[in-house]
């Protein structure tokens, strides 16, 4: 049997839903960071679509070199190509995992739609969203920091900034539909990386405690 080892309780899962994390929040806003710590903590298996395009582009299939197109200017990919990779993800782990944690999806209102459904599909549903509140300055700066560091090929001025108008126009749409289901926490997003996680860690417990 699995267990979340808590501050103070052992929460079963047997006794719960699954624990299902929506991490959301502009380009730069420590999604990433911020997940693989999550996945640490409670043992969720990880669902970054940034990263999932980003293997299918370095493994050179004909997909992989249209998405890799796409990224390169800063638009969104499709949503029925996100969509279809994770759904196949979720199947081949739904059952064997506590829970997910969805990082850069979903992006668009009609993949948080298609998200519920699948989820639905699998009998849970999403614990909580938690959106990372970072102003643009401090996104900018991280990412252009990233990009001497590790040389992401969509860390340059121009496209960051089409990054930021593809977020603003499509993706901020999608907290007004978590915020409807009572499920958005805006978490400050400023600070250090310990004390970020510290911040979302209080409000998962929290969700968990409620069930
Ligand atoms: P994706 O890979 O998801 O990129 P993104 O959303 O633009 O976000 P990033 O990965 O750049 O930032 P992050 O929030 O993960 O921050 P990180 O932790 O790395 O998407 C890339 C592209 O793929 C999209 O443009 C689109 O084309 C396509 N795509 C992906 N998902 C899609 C979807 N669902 N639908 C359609 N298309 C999709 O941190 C950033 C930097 O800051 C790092 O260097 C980090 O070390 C640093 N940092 C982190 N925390 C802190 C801190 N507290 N203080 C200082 N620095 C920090
Ligand atoms: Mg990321």
């Amino acid at each position: 049997m699995r267990t979340f080892a808590l501050p103070s309780i052992q929460y079963k899962t047997m006794d719960l839903h699954m624990l299902n994390i929506v991490l959301f929040g502009p380009p730069g806003s420590g999604k990433g960071t911020q997940a693989a710590k999550l996945v640490e903590k409670y043992g969720l298996k990880h669902l970054s679509t940034g990263d999932m395009l980003r293997a299918e582009k370095a493994s050179g299939s004909e997909l992989g070199n249209r998405v890799a197109a796409i990224m390169a200017t800063g638009m969104l990919v499709s949503d029925e190509i996100v969509n279809e990779i994770v759904q196949s993800q979720l199947k081949a782990h739904a059952g064997s995992v506590p829970g997910f944690i969805f990082d850069g999806y979903p992006r668009t209102v009609e993949q948080a739609h298609t998200l519920d459904g699948y989820l639905q599909e699998i009998g849970t549903s999403a614990t909580a969203t938690l959106f990372l509140d970072v102003p643009q300055e401090e996104l900018v700066k991280r990412l252009l920091q990233r990009a001497v560091e590790l040389g992401r090929a969509d860390d340059t001025v121009e496209v960051i900034e089409a990054r930021v108008i593809e977020y603003n126009t499509k993706t901020l749409p999608v907290a007004t539909i978590y915020r409807a289901q009572g499920k958005l926490h805006m978490v400050d997003g400023m600070g250090s990386v310990s004390e970020i996680f510290s911040r979302l860690v209080a409000v998962v417990d929290q969700s968990l405690i409620k069930g």
